[in-house]
C-alpha cells in the first residue's frame, strides 16, 4: 500500500518553511518535503525530508512507488534576480522542474481515478509594464493585464501557469477516453516578508532586507530608487491565501491563477515604517539600474477582488499590523536569543 502524502518541494525556502509550520501544526497531514538543502532544525520531526533535485526523474520514479500524492505544493524555483545571472539554468528549474512535477500529478490523477491538487506559487512578476507613467494609471492590475514579463522568473510563472491550466483542464484532449486530470490552483503573490527568514535572488528583497538590516543594528544600501512602489504580504498571510485556495471548493473558482495582495509602499514609505519601529535604522539609496529596471515594470498593486469574491480571500495583516504584530516583535526576539532559520 502506498503511504498517503502532501508532497512539498522547495521545502527549505522561505515559503516553505511557514508552510511546513502551519501544515505540521495539526497532525492531520504526512508531509513529504523535498530540497537541495536541509531543514532548519527548528523544523525535525515535522516531515520526511528528501534531500534532492527536482529535475531527477529517478527520484521522482521511486518516490511514486512509495507514495500516493493527495496535494502537491511545488514551490522550488530560481528567483527573479538570480535567474538573470544564469537564464537557462531558471528555465530547467522553473519550467522543466514544473513539467516533471505535473506530469507526475497528472499521472497520479490517472491511476488514483482522483485529481491531485496541485498549487503553484506564482508572482507579479508575471507582470511587464512598460513605463512609470503606465505603472501609476494601472496601479491595480487585474490578472489578465500586462502579461508581459521581462525577466526569465517571469516568463517561467506565466508559462507555468499556463501548463498548469493546459494539465487541468485539456491534457490529452484527443485521447478516446477522457483522463482524471490533476487540480491546478494558483495564486500571483506579491513580494513577501517573513520575520523569521530573509529571501535570497529575489527582487523584491530590499523590503526584507532593510528590516532585518535595521534589526540588527546594521545599515542598509537599497538598491532601488526611493520612490520605487511594489505590492507586499507579510509571510502568514501568503500561507494563509495558498491554504484557502488549496481548500476551496473547485466549484466555487471561476480562474486557476488569482492575485492576492495586502498592501503597497514605496521604497521611501518601507523605510519609514522600519524607522518608526527601529528609530536608529540608517538607510541610504544607491539604484542598481538593472535591477530598478526589473522594479519598474512590476505593478505598484494587484487587484485581487476575484480572489476575495469567489474564496473569501482577505489578509489579515495590513500595513500596521504587519509590521507591529507579527513582523517586529518576532524578528527582535528572533535577533536577541539568536535563533535564526
Ligand atoms: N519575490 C520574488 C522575486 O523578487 C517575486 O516573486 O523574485
Amino acid at each position: 500500500m502506498r503511504k498517503k502524502a502532501v508532497l512539498i518541494t522547495g521545502a527549505a525556502g522561505e515559503i516553505g518553511q511557514a508552510l511546513i509550520d502551519y501544515l505540521s501544526a495539526g497532525n492531520e497531514y504526512t508531509l513529504l518535503t523535498l530540497d537541495l538543502q536541509p531543514l532548519p532544525e527548528r523544523l525535525d520531526g515535522r516531515s520526511t525530508h528528501i534531500i534532492g533535485d527536482i529535475l531527477d526523474q529517478k527520484l521522482f520514479a521511486r518516490l511514486v512507488t512509495e507514495y500516493e500524492f493527495d496535494s502537491i505544493f511545488h514551490l522550488a524555483a530560481l528567483l527573479s534576480s538570480r535567474s538573470e545571472f544564469s537564464p537557462e539554468l531558471a528555465h530547467q528549474v522553473n519550467v522543466n522542474g514544473t513539467l516533471t512535477l505535473l506530469q507526475l500529478a497528472a499521472d497520479q490523477s490517472q491511476q488514483r481515478g482522483k485529481s491531485v491538487r496541485f498549487m503553484f506559487p506564482s508572482s507579479i512578476a508575471a507582470y511587464g509594464l512598460p513605463d512609470l507613467a503606465t505603472k501609476q494609471r494601472d496601479f491595480n492590475v487585474r490578472e489578465w493585464d500586462w502579461n508581459y514579463p521581462t525577466t526569465m522568473y517571469g516568463c517561467n510563472k506565466l508559462y507555468c501557469e499556463q501548463l498548469g491550466s493546459y494539465y487541468s483542464q485539456h491534457y490529452q484532449q484527443l485521447a478516446d477516453t477522457t483522463p482524471v486530470m490533476l487540480d491546478f490552483r494558483s495564486v500571483r503573490f506579491p513580494g513577501l516578508i517573513s520575520a523569521f527568514t530573509v529571501p535570497s535572488g529575489g527582487t523584491s528583497d530590499y523590503g526584507p532586507e532593510m528590516l532585518h538590516a535595521a534589526a540588527q543594528g546594521k545599515s542598509y544600501r537599497c538598491f532601488v530608487r526611493e520612490d520605487s512602489t511594489i505590492p507586499f504580504m507579510a509571510m502568514p498571510d501568503a500561507i494563509v491565501s495558498l491554504l484557502r485556495l488549496w481548500e476551496a471548493p473547485r466549484s466555487a473558482l471561476n480562474r486557476l491563477v488569482y492575485n492576492v495582495t495586502s498592501f503597497s509602499l514605496s521604497a521611501t514609505e518601507f523605510m519609514a515604517q522600519v524607522q518608526h519601529r527601529f528609530p536608529q535604522a540608517e538607510v541610504t539609496f544607491a539604484p542598481d539600474e538593472h535591477r530598478q529596471g526589473i522594479i519598474d515594470s512590476w505593478p505598484a498593486g494587484l487587484n485581487d477582488k476575484q480572489a476575495r469574491q469567489d474564496w473569501g480571500w482577505q489578509p489579515e495583516y495590513d500595513v500596521d499590523r504587519a509590521f507591529d504584530d507579527y513582523l517586529v516583535p518576532n524578528i527582535r526576539e528572533m535577533y536577541q536569543t539568536g535563533v535564526n532559520g
